[in-house]
């Protein structure tokens, strides 16, 4: 027999109280002051909603801090948190700790994971939750995992005749080996870009960083040093010129009904939406709402919808597709399993035009986590369990 969770414990209401929520934010990543504003403002959503709602603040170092109960961010930058002794925060918890913690509390919370990037959106931090057998807003570890690995993600989604860019594999062992080689291979690759143009991106981070656009064959070397200092496999992709940058939310459990929204759009400020322009000026136009026409519009949420559900993500994503201005076809890039979530952010926005607002929307991610968990019961083996 397989030892279910007894019922209750995976953060359902009872007797009609609303479920109590633990908030994590912040996290050893380059998201690290962004998802602190994701965090907060998801708390203070969900307290104002009449929830229990413990906060916790990963540390940069990956320490799990308890914020002192009740507690409300008084300050408006992330800076606030620095110190989150300082703020009479309980900790530096590990993770497995704080997991086992959060686990032991009556009413159990459903965890709302407000983590941005590596140790956050990956996977990682999602097993950690998972062995403690909680409810967790959002992806699970292989979708998580999947969304945040590139290559990976692409191979899935080509694999499902999704349209995304060609791209090139190169490893730091290849590079360390055969560098000239590996610039042959990619001159070749570029043969078939615009104006010969190629992105080179590590394989597993976010945020831009590392990323850089390889003008001309002379940058190719630099491009591929430069990712190679943030990870050991990266990728390179045709750079298209100027692309609209259209962008879908999703909300859901497949194979439950999904809530489709968008797209919006970016517009950077510079070259590409590099990190400066996502985080360090503030230059960049995004709208809730693309001004595309409706065939376009149906398509980037066809996209969406498919690869959300194809790679099994759950609870919600932001999908990001690339429209080329110069034959028109839409690119899926990439997935983000836990998409900027500060009321300002484009997720949020694209929700509220369709009609669900900031709090109203926590909840519904909060209430399809626990759904998520009482539909895959943990499960711990014993010898018992196996056919003899
Ligand atoms: N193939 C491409 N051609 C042109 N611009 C690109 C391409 N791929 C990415 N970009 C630009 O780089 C930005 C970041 O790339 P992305 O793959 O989304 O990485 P991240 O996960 O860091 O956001 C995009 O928002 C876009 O501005
Ligand atoms: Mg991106």
């Amino acid at each position: 027999m397989n030892g279910g969770e007894p019922a209750g414990l995976a953060g359902e209401p009872r007797n009609g109280t609303p479920r109590a929520v633990a908030v994590v934010f912040g996290g050893p990543s380059a998201e690290h002051d962004v998802s602190i504003v994701s965090g907060t403002a998801v708390a203070e959503a969900l307290a104002g909603g009449g929830r229990p709602v413990s906060q916790f603040c990963i540390d940069l170092a990956g320490g799990w801090w308890l914020l002192p109960a009740g507690h409300r961010r008084e300050g408006r930058r992330p800076a606030d948190y620095d110190d989150p002794g300082a703020l009479g925060a309980a900790g530096p918890f590990g993770a497995g700790e704080a997991a086992a913690g959060i686990a032991g509390a009556r009413p159990r919370p459903v965890v709302f994971v407000a983590l941005h990037g590596p140790f956050g959106e990956d996977g990682t931090v999602q097993a950690i939750l998972e062995e403690a057998g909680l409810a967790y807003t959002g992806s699970g570890v292989a979708a998580s995992a999947i969304g945040m690995d590139k290559p990976l993600f692409k191979r899935f989604a080509r694999g499902a005749g999704l349209p995304v860019l060609p791209w090139l594999d190169v490893t730091a062992g290849q590079w360390a080996a055969d560098r000239s080689g590996t610039l042959a291979a990619m001159d070749a690759f570029a043969a078939d870009a615009p104006g010969r143009r190629v992105i080179v991106k590590p394989a597993c981070l976010g945020s831009s960083v590392g990323m850089s656009i390889a003008w001309s064959p002379a940058d190719r070397e630099p491009a591929m040093e430069l990712a190679l200092r943030y990870d050991a496999r990266v990728l390179v992709e045709p750079c298209l010129p100027t692309p609209r940058e259209l962008e879908v939310a999703v909300l859901g459990n497949p194979p439950g009904e999904l809530l489709v929204g968008g797209p919006g759009e970016v517009i950077p400020s510079r070259d590409f939406y590099d990190y400066i322009d996502k985080y360090v000026v503030d230059d960049a136009r995004v709208l809730s709402r693309a001004e595309v026409d409706e065939a376009t519009a149906a398509r980037c949420q066809s996209i969406a919808g498919a690869v959300y559900a194809l790679i099994g993500a759950q609870g919600f994503a932001r999908v990001d597709l690339l429209l080329d201005r110069g034959s028109g076809r839409v690119y899926l890039n990439e997935i983000n399993t836990i998409p900027g979530f500060t009321p300002i952010s484009l997720f949020p926005r694209i929700m509220a035009e369709g009609g669900l607002d900031f709090a109203d929307l926590c909840a519904r991610i909060v209430d399809l986590g626990a759904a998520a968990r009482a539909a895959r019961p943990v499960r711990r083996l014993t010898p018992d369990d196996l056919p003899r």
